[in-house]
């Protein structure tokens, strides 16, 4: 079984020979239960869209090696977003134009006439990519559900003669019955929205912005609409986008023209406070039974070709359900996991509750698990969790309690010196204020992977860290007076892959 998913992508591990072959997915720091590409270097996802029972995911993809470069649209299914199946290459670079980020919906109407014989057409835009010269936005169709693609023969289907004018995200809307494109101005930090009834000629609707996180250049607008938590039938609009290493949410109306941030212009919202989430985007067209679902890449430009890791780089973040809920004035971003992900979920460790005044090393050691836990810290204390434990390192998740501060630190975590990047970024916070005296912590740990979602997803913080494999110690840390930890629960997960 496994080995026949390896076949389909047989022109990407040709150089490799059977032997390699075989121990793809096993190698160090190879996550188990987030996508990774077979081979070669991924950055973000493209093209998030639901048909026929599949997720599909597409992906910027280097072919020919482990850095940026050549970038093409990489592709894989999933029923589950949990167990993904390798498919040949999308969209491959031609005559110097690189395939950048963009989008993919299934147009069912057949807007766009490429449909023939009643096959219903899957449409791309994306930015075709010419180096230090232009940025236009094009589009490719399939009728084979995504697996062979041809590029529109009149492409550029929008041009402004720019350098740098991208990754369009297209999404359907109802109400008007045409199609929304959302675009960068990247040096200008505007997002702007065109409209269109055939995917093929686009009339400019508004722009958004500047506004929030100006200090580098906008990449990769999400405009999706999500249901408000315990207001049922009651959605808003949040647009999120990418700034060199992180990236930043909007929260407030579209009417189908302009969008409109209800948030405090001065307050930066970010869908993850961690050095390691970047250019997400949300499925188009799933059933109106799903949540809203975003993937983001977990990489950051200011070390993403030097990490570690061969013969792949980089992975996707857990697929995230996305809603919003209203908290005093403000719009906050609430992500969770995907449910399915539990049914990777082994044996279960339990601890009902430990107060502890210096450390507790769980019985439990691994290196691929979630775990939830409430901490109730003391007024005065820095308390936590160390993960990848051992030989003096570890990766710290933790709370200072006088200052209200969540953190992580992985100054401490293994390999960062690849990088004089990766080590000056080692820590990571925000203000988060207790709940009921709690704070509310549910982790991932994927090998080289930490997602961590505070109080039900309101704040996340994704990272990569580089452990020795056999650092892999789970304790519970306090400094300063007792503090309590109470329904603990640790999952070791079984490989997807
Ligand atoms: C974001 C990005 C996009 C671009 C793509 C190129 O990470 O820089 O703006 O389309 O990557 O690979």
């Amino acid at each position: 079984m496994r080995l026949k998913k390896y076949l389909l992508v047989i022109p990407l591990s040709i150089s490799l020979g059977l032997h390699a072959q075989t121990k793809l997915y096993k190698e160090q720091y190879r996550p188990q239960f987030h996508f990774s590409p077979a081979l070669n270097w991924c950055n973000d996802p493209n093209g998030l869209v639901y048909n026929n029972g599949n997720y599909h995911l597409f992906y910027q993809h280097n072919p020919f090696g482990n850095q940026w470069g050549h970038m093409t649209w990489g592709h894989a299914i999933s029923k589950d977003l949990v167990h993904w199946t390798h498919l040949p290459i999308a969209i491959a670079e031609e005559n110097g134009v690189m395939i950048f980020s963009g989008t993919c919906v299934v147009d069912k109407n057949n807007t766009s006439g490429f449909g023939k014989n009643g096959k219903i057409p899957m449409v791309a835009v994306y930015t075709g990519h010419i180096e230090n010269v232009n940025q236009s936005q094009c589009i490719a169709y399939s009728l084979d559900d995504g697996v062979t693609w041809t590029k529109y023969a009149n492409n550029p289907v929008l041009d402004l003669h720019k350098k740098d004018f991208r990754d369009p995200k297209i999404f359907w809307y109802e109400p008007k019955k045409y199609w929304v494109m959302a675009l960068m101005f990247p040096v200008e930090h505007l997002v702007q929205l065109y409209s269109s009834k055939n995917l093929k000629e686009w009339n400019h609707l508004s722009d958004f912005g500047p506004a929030g996180d100006t200090a580098a250049v906008w990449e990769c607008p999400d405009l999706t609409q999500v249901p408000v938590d315990g207001m049922p039938g009651k959605k808003k609009w949040v647009l999120q986008m990418s700034q060199n290493a992180s990236m930043q949410y909007f929260v407030g109306e579209f009417d189908g023209i302009h969008f409109t941030n209800e948030n405090p212009a001065n307050t930066i919202y970010r869908p993850d406070y961690g050095p390691d989430y970047y250019a997400a985007i949300a499925y188009n067209q799933l059933p109106s039974t799903h949540l809203p679902t975003a993937i983001g890449w977990v990489n950051n430009w200011n070390y993403a070709n030097d990490i570690p890791t061969t013969p792949w780089k980089s992975a996707m973040s857990l697929p995230r359900n996305l809603s919003v809920k209203k908290v005093n004035n403000e719009w906050v971003l609430m992500q969770k996991p995907v449910a399915s992900i539990n049914s990777l979920r082994k044996e279960n460790f339990r601890l009902a509750k430990e107060i502890v005044s210096d450390h507790k090393t769980l019985s439990v050691k691994s290196t691929q698990f979630e775990m939830k836990l409430i901490l109730t810290p003391s007024a005065a204390s820095v308390s936590g969790v160390k993960i990848a434990a051992g030989n003096n390192n570890y990766f710290e998740i933790g709370y200072d309690a006088a200052q209200q501060i969540f953190y992580i630190d992985r100054s401490k975590s293994g390999n960062t010196t690849f990088s004089d990047n990766f080590k000056k970024a080692g820590r990571f916070e925000k203000i988060i204020p207790l709940q009921n005296k709690q704070l509310q912590l549910h982790i991932y740990f994927d090998n080289s992977i930490a997602e961590i979602f505070v109080n039900d997803g309101a704040a996340v913080f994704t990272a990569q860290l580089f452990p020795e494999p056999n650092n892999n110690g789970i304790e519970l840390f306090n400094r300063g007076e007792k503090s309590t930890f109470s329904e603990i629960n640790v999952w070791k997960m079984k490989p997807a892959w």
